[in-house]
């Protein structure tokens, strides 16, 4: 069902130190910062030949990812990114397996303009799943 990794998310304390370790000491292209008012993140894009890491910082009150940064003071990785062809059949898989998909359960808009939810790390090896619909 999942197809390529589409990105590995890490929360990070400070977005420019983040991005400028990224481009300086691994001489990785980075982006300028892009803000996600919907999301409660800012995010800079890492690219990589064959994925994406995405660094990103609380944004505004109440960011998804402010107790995540209170436990991880020093950034720590947040989630990864399955791609997936069809993301309703893939929640009505994983649904029908008892697994829980965060939020009410329906895609939301994620940071590449795609549908995206999110899957409950308790069900995964300890790890926040996000799915993303790409193009077939
Ligand atoms: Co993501």
């Amino acid at each position: 069902m999942i197809g390529k990794l589409n990105h590995v998310a890490i929360a990070v304390p400070d977005l420019g130190a983040a991005a400028a370790l990224y481009a300086d000491s691994l001489g990785a292209t980075v982006s300028a910062p892009k803000p996600l008012p919907d999301q409660g993140v800012t995010t800079v894009f890492v690219e990589l030949p064959n994925s994406k890491i995405e660094l990103i910082h609380p944004l505004g009150e109440d960011s998804p990812i402010e107790n995540f940064l209170e436990r991880n003071p020093r950034g720590g990785i947040h989630h990864v990114c399955y791609e997936v062809g069809d993301i309703a059949a893939a929640i009505d898989r994983l649904q029908a397996d008892g697994m829980t998909v965060l939020g009410d359960g329906n895609p939301s808009i994620g940071a590449h303009g795609l549908p995206v939810v999110f899957l409950h790390p308790r069900d995964f090896c300890g790890t926040l799943i996000e799915l993303e619909e790409v193009a077939a």
